[in-house]
């Protein structure tokens, strides 16, 4: 596959004003999604689920793709149309969730490794076959005593760099994504650290194995004191740190640079993207790839009557879509 064609890729999924949402809840957390709200976790139940966030009317607006997870890229409408096809009439590219998930890494409790290497070139072939025009694999570095070792970020980049060479060479743009948990009472000074730390191991694992930055997509998280740390940021301070934190660790030539929540909620997802874009030019277009942050409105909604509530849900879904693209731009009005 060229790098042309990657490149492609990359740039129209930070086409902009538009980004990702990211619908690849693995069956096990989709389920807790589920039971949160009251909603059985049926395979049919997921399916509908789905198929109301995907035929959100012109999501396309600000959405340039959505990340699957395998189920859904098989998936069709009630009325039999398969997602994949919804997805490319409404100008959505085609995403999937190909790694396995995270395990605890032998020998240094506490921390984690993930996992789903073991034949992913066959795995990425049929997915490219069935749609998928980029991919996504999630790393999780823990922040606690004596956490993240050296180890831990050594193996979860490279694991990172196999499954990203893999991709491009298949065809599918991947998405790297080294999450940095805000899970912890770490100030904000250390958040930031262990992001620079991560990333710069991560972009060096990408150049030794031949991946080329062109066609790949850097899913970040923000840099925020932890959950439990008491200490408060203003959006100001988190927009200023991630922005060093990504200028000091990620090469310019990336196409762009695509955040997750993680947790937070909706409104400071936006206003954080939002500041960061008006302190631009940046080197990268910086948009976003929320799960939580897209969905969970919709969620809460659609949970109170399913079918019957879909149309309300959709206006929620493409409220959220409609934020965070003009987020994308630094042009989100907080009070609109
Ligand atoms: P959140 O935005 O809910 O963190 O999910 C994004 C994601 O895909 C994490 O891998």
């Amino acid at each position: 596959m060229s790098i042309e064609q990657l490149a492609e890729t990359a740039l129209a999924m930070v086409a902009p004003g538009k980004g990702i949402i990211a619908i690849d809840e693995s069956t096990g957390t989709i389920a807790k999604r589920l039971s949160g709200v009251g909603v059985e976790n049926t395979e049919e139940n997921r399916r509908a689920y789905r198929e109301m966030l995907l035929t959100t009317p012109k999501l396309g607006d600000y959405i340039s793709g959505a990340i699957l997870y395998d189920e859904t890229l098989r998936q069709s409408t009630k009325d039999g149309v398969p997602f994949t096809k919804v997805m490319r009439d409404a100008g959505i590219i085609p995403g999937i969730k190909v790694d396995k998930s995270t395990h605890a890494l032998a020998g240094f409790p506490g921390e984690v490794v993930t996992e789903g290497l073991d034949g992913l070139r066959e795995r990425l072939k049929e997915y490219y076959g069935l749609g998928a025009r980029f991919a996504k694999w999630r790393a999780v570095i823990n922040i606690g005593e004596d956490i993240p070792s050296g180890t831990c970020i050594e193996a979860n980049a490279h694991a990172l760099a196999r499954y990203a060479a893999l991709c491009q060479e298949q065809g599918i743009v991947p998405m790297v994504e080294p999450e940095v948990l805000m899970d912890g009472d770490h100030d904000i000074e250390t958040c930031y650290e262990v992001t620079e730390v991560t990333l710069r191991a991560l972009f060096d694992a990408l150049y030794n194995h031949n991946v080329m930055l062109e066609g790949t997509i850097l899913k970040a998280s923000m840099v925020l004191p932890g959950k439990d740390s008491g200490e408060s940021a203003s959006v100001e301070e988190v927009a200023e740190a991630t922005l060093m934190c990504l200028k000091s660790a990620v090469p310019a030539i990336l196409p762009g640079i695509v955040f997750l929540s993680g947790g937070q909620s909706d409104e400071d997802a936006t206003a954080h993207l939002d500041a960061m874009n008006r302190m631009g030019p940046n080197p990268w277009p910086l948009s976003f790839s929320y799960g939580r942050a897209m969905q969970s409105a919709a969620l809460e909604l659609w949970s109170k009557d399913l079918a019957g509530n879909v149309g309300k849900a959709q206006d929620t879904v493409y409220a959220r879509a409609r934020d965070n693209g003009l987020a994308a731009q630094g042009r989100w009005d907080r009070a609109a």
